[in-house]
């Protein structure tokens, strides 16, 4: 079995960037869960399918049409043949995701498909359930977060370099709203695994935290 590095927590946490980061330092392979739900909640909205029926969302995760692409920029996302890797971003299509995120059956027809992303030389798996569901027995399992003001205060930074106006008080408390919703729902809830090492990144730099990865890496004599 190869290894596989499992990186969970809270959106907004720096996850995306470290798990890029890694891939490229390791030369290891990455799978970004939240894509996967993106996706489907895109797939499934198109096909004018309500996000409530389970049972057709869930046929439609089983079923996804979607390749991958490594490019230098980044990884491609491709979609019944179009690339979606900008519109999967959106605002819009991370509501669609959360909301089939929420249903068992699409969580439980994502599942082999992401245990498929873990061959060799290894894995990182970005996401909320990576340690707790989808690879239990990784090597090396990390939960990254921040404070919540700390994640308003970097999403309102993106926002304002995109040209978008923001008000931080809302956007620090939207994050505490969602913290609460995925920490509470029924199934896969936020949550570190048992053996879990917690990171906290709040008043580290990015950099920081890839070299306390990279060091847990080493000292499960993966690298
Ligand atoms: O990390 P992200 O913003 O791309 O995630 C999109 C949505 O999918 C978000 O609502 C959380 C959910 N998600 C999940 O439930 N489990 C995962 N492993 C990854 C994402």
């Amino acid at each position: 079995m190869a290894a596989v590095i499992t990186i969970d927590g809270p959106s907004g946490a720096g996850k995306g960037t470290v798990c890029a980061r890694l891939a490229e330092q390791l030369q290891w392979h990455l799978l970004d869960s939240g894509a996967l739900y993106r996706i489907t909640g895109l797939a499934a909205d198109r096909k004018g399918i309500a996000l409530d029926d389970e049972s057709s969302v869930s046929a439609v995760a089983a079923n996804l049409d979607v390749r991958f692409v490594p490019t230098p920029q980044g990884v491609e996302v491709i979609l019944e043949g179009e690339d979606v890797t900008t519109t999967i971003r959106t605002e819009e299509v991370g509501s669609l995701a959360s909301q089939v995120a929420a249903l068992p059956a699409v969580r439980d027809a994502l599942l082999q498909r992401q245990r498929d992303f873990r061959t060799n030389p290894g894995l990182i798996a970005d996401g909320r359930d990576m340690g707790t569901v989808v690879f239990t027995d990784a090597n090396v399992k990390v939960f990254l977060t921040a404070s919540a003001e700390e994640r308003g205060q970097r999403r309102f930074k993106q926002l304002l370099d995109n040209g978008i106006d923001a008000s931080l008080p809302a956007l620090i408390e939207d994050i505490r709203a969602r913290d609460e919703r995925d920490s509470n729902r029924a199934v896969a809830p936020l949550r570190p695994a048992e053996d879990a090492q917690v990171i906290d990144s709040t008043e580290l730099s990015i950099d920081e935290v890839c070299e306390q990865v990279v060091e847990l890496v080493r000292k499960a004599g993966l690298i």
